[in-house]
């Protein structure tokens, strides 16, 4: 089968878990060189090293994406040891849980600036890069939550609104530079976050719980995080030449469903 990223550089943020680990491996193993993008040292790490076990080329850098000196360095490092930029999935995602009321300022920053303002600063400075090679393809993590939200989770379901909104506009500005922006939604996806949210909404038994949320997907199940990879690198990949500023859904036809 045909390697759609051969040579390509793609930055991945927050590959060192969940989605983002199964979506750099899979650009890898599609001959990307790689560039992992997380806070935490020991699952970046670990994600680099299983790419490079499995014969692909990445680096790792860890620190805050939503911090601007750390998305400057990332970028930077990016040209300096692969030579520019191809492909940016934007992924790094964090929830935290509670009404307006309850919610702490802090906590809604929080969310809002790893989840919006890391979405920014990472087109902001790959942009420019992708013009330099002529074209580029940027993949933004919205969520199910952007269009039919749970209770509790206002900033997150903010943010990931935004995200839908940004990709639009994104997308218009940079249409004619050959730079494409759509965003994806997952619904439910097995993943660290889903357990966390489990063990909190269902602490006796946290895997009934994920099998109760799994019902409420026509499909009967939770995703795997591997689900989501295909079609981030489909919308990454030349085969979605035609595609930008789109809003696509991987959810087990959750959105679909009035349950
Ligand atoms: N799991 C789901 O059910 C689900 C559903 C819809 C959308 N999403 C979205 O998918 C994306 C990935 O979610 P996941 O379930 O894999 O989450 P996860 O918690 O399993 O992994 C998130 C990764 O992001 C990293 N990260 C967190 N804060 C960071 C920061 N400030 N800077 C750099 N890296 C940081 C973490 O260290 C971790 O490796 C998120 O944007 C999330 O909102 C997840």
């Amino acid at each position: 089968m045909k390697r759609r990223f051969e040579g390509k550089v793609v930055i991945v943020t927050g590959a060192g878990k969940g989605i983002g680990r199964a979506c750099a491996i899979a650009f890898a193993n599609e001959g990307a060189r790689l560039v992992i993008a997380d806070i935490d040292r020991e699952a970046g790490a670990a994600t680099r090293q299983t790419i490079e076990d499995d014969g692909g080329e990445a680096i790792f850098l860890a620190g805050d994406i939503a911090e601007e000196a750390y998305v400057k360095t990332l970028v930077e490092e990016t040209r300096l040891k692969f030579g520019g930029v191809d492909v940016l999935h934007n992924n790094a995602g964090v929830v935290r849980y509670g009404t307006v009321v309850d919610q702490s300022v802090e906590d809604w920053d929080y969310q809002i600036n790893i989840n919006l303002r890391a979405t920014f600063l990472t087109c902001k400075y790959c942009i420019p890069e992708m013009r330099k090679r002529g074209g580029g393809a940027i993949v933004n993590t919205s969520s199910a939550q952007a269009v039919a939200s749970q209770r509790t989770v206002a900033a997150y379901a903010a943010s990931k609104g935004a995200i839908v909104s940004f990709t639009t506009t994104v997308a218009l500005d940079h249409a004619r530079e050959n730079i494409r922006c759509n965003c994806i939604a997952p619904g439910s996806i097995h993943t660290g976050m889903l357990d966390d949210a489990a063990h909190l909404f269902g602490p006796d038994d946290p895997e009934r719980m994920i099998g109760v949320w799994g019902e409420q997907h026509p499909i009967g199940r939770v995703g795997k995080p591997e689900e989501v990879a295909q079609l981030a690198l489909f919308l990454a990949s030349d085969e979605a030449a035609f595609i930008t500023g789109a809003f696509y859904r991987v959810d087990g036809g959750l959105l679909s469903s009035l349950l």
